[in-house]
């Protein structure tokens, strides 16, 4: 499976601090927002991975990540979104770099307590189809819901008015190759983007899409009340951890 990591968008909420950098190169705590999603990836035993990122300040990513030294790669592909198109845009510039194969696409300001080995092990062997992950929150208007019947999605909507439950899809999804011809039929929503959720309802007509619910603090980091509680919550409890399942599993990967 490939790694997708979505650092594209200009960051607009988060101006100032967005004006002469990328987000996604903003400190959380100790490090560079974007080593999360990277490590979180890595974590999941996903070595080859592409960096889309965008704006002014491209050619930082560079410098930054090289090869992927720090996180013991040998090497990382960039490319190159113009403009915010939407999640879904930005993924539609993988399509080369997937090549057929599955993929773990995750945002570039999402960051996570612990691990997503328990979903991508499920998902290796689901091949086909789409695999989302919830999270219960608080304040489900701000993110993609998930409306549950029985033990299946029935439906999302991206920033409900009234959500129809608090499970928040988060910003990592994984998906089988006919993701690129879904978002080649998508039509750009309300706010002018290509809509990575029109993309999950797609999987859910044709009745592919599963869903993990994931352990541990999800947080994304795009506002200026997101990215305070991500630096304390990394600070306070550090970010990607290991279980001791987690760890089985990730060197039952790197054997296959
Ligand atoms: O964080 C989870 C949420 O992320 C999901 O629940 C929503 O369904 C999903 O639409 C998304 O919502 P946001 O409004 O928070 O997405 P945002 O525009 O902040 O973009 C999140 C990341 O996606 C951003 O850090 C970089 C990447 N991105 C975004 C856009 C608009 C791109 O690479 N290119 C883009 O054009």
């Amino acid at each position: 499976m490939k790694g997708i990591v979505l650092a594209g968008g200009l960051g607009s909420r988060l101006n100032p601090l967005t004006k002469v950098t990328n987000k996604h190169l903003l400190p959380v705590y100790d490090k560079p927002m974007i080593y999360y999603p990277i490590q979180t990836l890595v974590n999941a035993g996903i070595q080859d991975i592409l960096v889309v990122t965008g704006g002014k300040n491209a050619g930082e990513f560079l410098r930054l990540l090289g090869n992927g030294k720090d996180f013991g790669l040998q090497h990382v592909n960039y490319t190159y979104q113009e403009g915010e198109g939407g999640i879904a845009e930005a993924l539609g510039l993988a399509e080369f770099f997937a090549d057929g194969e599955p993929i773990c696409v995750i945002l570039g300001d999402n960051i996570i307590e612990t691990n997503i080995c328990r979903a991508a092990d499920d998902f290796r062997r689901q091949r086909k189809g789409a695999k989302i992950i919830l999270k219960q929150v608080t304040d489900a208007v701000r993110f993609g819901v998930a409306e549950i019947k029985g033990d299946r999605i029935a439906g999302i909507e991206e920033k409900p008015k009234i959500p129809k439950s608090d499970l928040a899809v988060i910003g990592i999804y994984f998906y089988d190759a006919t993701v690129f011809e879904k978002i080649h039929r998508l039509k750009p929503s309300g706010r002018g983007e290509l809509e990575i959720t029109d993309v999950n309802n797609f999987y859910i007509e044709e009745g592919t899409l599963t869903y993990d619910k994931l352990e541990g603090w999800w947080t994304d980091a795009g506002t200026f009340e997101s990215l305070l509680q991500a630096n304390s919550l990394v600070a306070k409890t550090g970010a990607n951890k290991m279980t001791g399942s987690a760890v089985q599993a990730l060197s039952a990967t790197r054997v296959e």
